[in-house]
């Protein structure tokens, strides 16, 4: 298997209903990996990017959170249609699509 360029991912975590924290789970981020896993299989790109679902990553009210390494650029609040412009702009461009990046106090 060859390294790949870059390794996204993305949050999966659930939580019980009314959770303080609420998660990605209840903001459809199932949705956004199988987006993520669609553009790969679409593109044609298995060998050079590689997509995981993953736990919580932190920033969980700004989710769907989607974490790209390796940059280590965290996205917030990703939606369905946001998902091919990362595959445009940061994976094939390396230019981190800058109105979909987490409070930049989250990394602080
Ligand atoms: S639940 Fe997704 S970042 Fe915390």
């Amino acid at each position: 298997m060859p390294k790949p360029e870059k390794h996204v991912f993305v949050c999966t975590q659930s939580r019980p209903m009314g959770h303080p924290r609420s998660s990605c789970g209840e903001k459809k981020c199932a949705e956004i990996m199988e987006e993520f896993l669609w553009q790969v299989q679409q593109r044609e790109l298995f060998n050079r990017f590689q997509v995981t679902a993953t736990g919580c990553m932190g920033p969980c009210s700004e989710g769907p959170s989607v974490l790209v390494y390796p940059e280590g650029v965290m996205y917030g609040g990703v939606k369905k249609e946001d998902v091919a412009t990362i595959f445009d702009e940061h994976l094939l461009e390396d230019k981190p699509v800058e109105s979909l990046l987490v409070d930049k106090e989250f990394w602080s």
